[in-house]
């Protein structure tokens, strides 16, 4: 796997690639970073060139001055996206896969770039905005983070971001992503805070988004439910819906097999269509 970098927008963006074949890319969930595909980057990488970045100030991404401040909006990352692609001369249309945080960048990649778009795999994501309350909270946990620091996040998201199974019984999963999200720059998990808080609801562009499209849910996923996902499964013209067992919002990570296989056929079952 080769890291690469480049400078866009004022800002430093790192990805990792590896493997040949159609381009899929994978977007990482907040407050987190590429690390959390560690198993996904591995599957698929005989059957894709897997590309995964890092986000503006997540992993070894930086900000740009006044991000913090102002809040990345949803639309921000996905150009970022694009530039990654443009930086590997990537101009077929490539596979987007995101979780979560990287589900509402995809939706904006798709809105804004649709001639880029061959597929798409929406993994523990949702189509809604947020709600007064969530909203209120983001804002006030962006300027916590700032002054505290992301070990309170890491507490406060580790009982959501994964099952009740996970937390109790696997304590390396937990180390893992404890130790992703306390790595997290404050500054970053601001940004992303106050762009999540701004985002709208795309429920209405879903009949029109005419790829074809895979859903990937854990059973147990208390932040964007299997009741949530199977309505934006069948809001999408073209959607194969995929329950992940033993796993709760994080299941790339929990059952990462099971994300990886479901993606290898869903890869596999583009083969037979053309690419647009
Ligand atoms: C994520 O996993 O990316 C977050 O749970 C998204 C969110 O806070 O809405």
């Amino acid at each position: 796997m080769a890291r690469h970098s480049l400078q866009h927008d004022g800002v430093e963006l790192s990805y990792y690639e590896t493997g040949s074949g159609p381009p899929l890319v994978l977007l990482h969930g907040f407050p987190l970073d590429h690390t959390m595909w560690r198993a996904q980057i591995e599957a698929l990488s005989g059957v894709c060139h897997v590309i995964a970045p890092d986000l503006r100030g997540f992993g070894q991404s930086t900000l740009a001055a006044g991000d913090a401040e102002q809040g990345v909006d949803m639309r921000r990352y996905a150009v970022d996206v694009m530039a990654v692609l443009d930086d590997l001369g990537v101009s077929e249309p490539a596979i987007l896969c995101g979780f979560s945080m990287g589900g509402y960048v995809l939706w904006q990649a798709v809105r804004e770039f649709p001639d880029r778009v061959r597929a798409i795999v929406l993994c523990d994501t949702k189509a809604t905005a947020d709600s007064d309350e969530m909203r209120a909270a983001r804002l006030s946990g962006a300027e916590e983070v700032l002054l505290s620091g992301a070990g309170p996040m890491a507490e406060s998201m580790l009982p959501k971001l994964l099952a009740p199974a996970t937390l109790a019984n696997r304590p390396d999963v937990v180390d893992e992503v404890d130790a992703m999200i306390r790595r997290t720059a404050p500054e970053a998990i601001a940004a992303a805070g106050r762009g999540m808080a701004r985002r709208h609801d795309v429920r209405a562009s879903l009949p029109g988004i005419r790829v074809p499209a895979l859903i990937v849910v854990g059973a147990e996923d208390a932040i964007s439910p299997p009741e949530e996902m199977r309505e934006i499964a069948g809001a999408l013209p073209k959607a194969e819906f995929v329950e992940v067992p033993a796993a709760g919002h994080l299941s790339p990570v929990e059952n990462p097999t099971a994300v990886s296989d479901a993606l290898r056929r869903f890869v596999a079952g583009l083969g037979e269509e053309p690419a647009r």
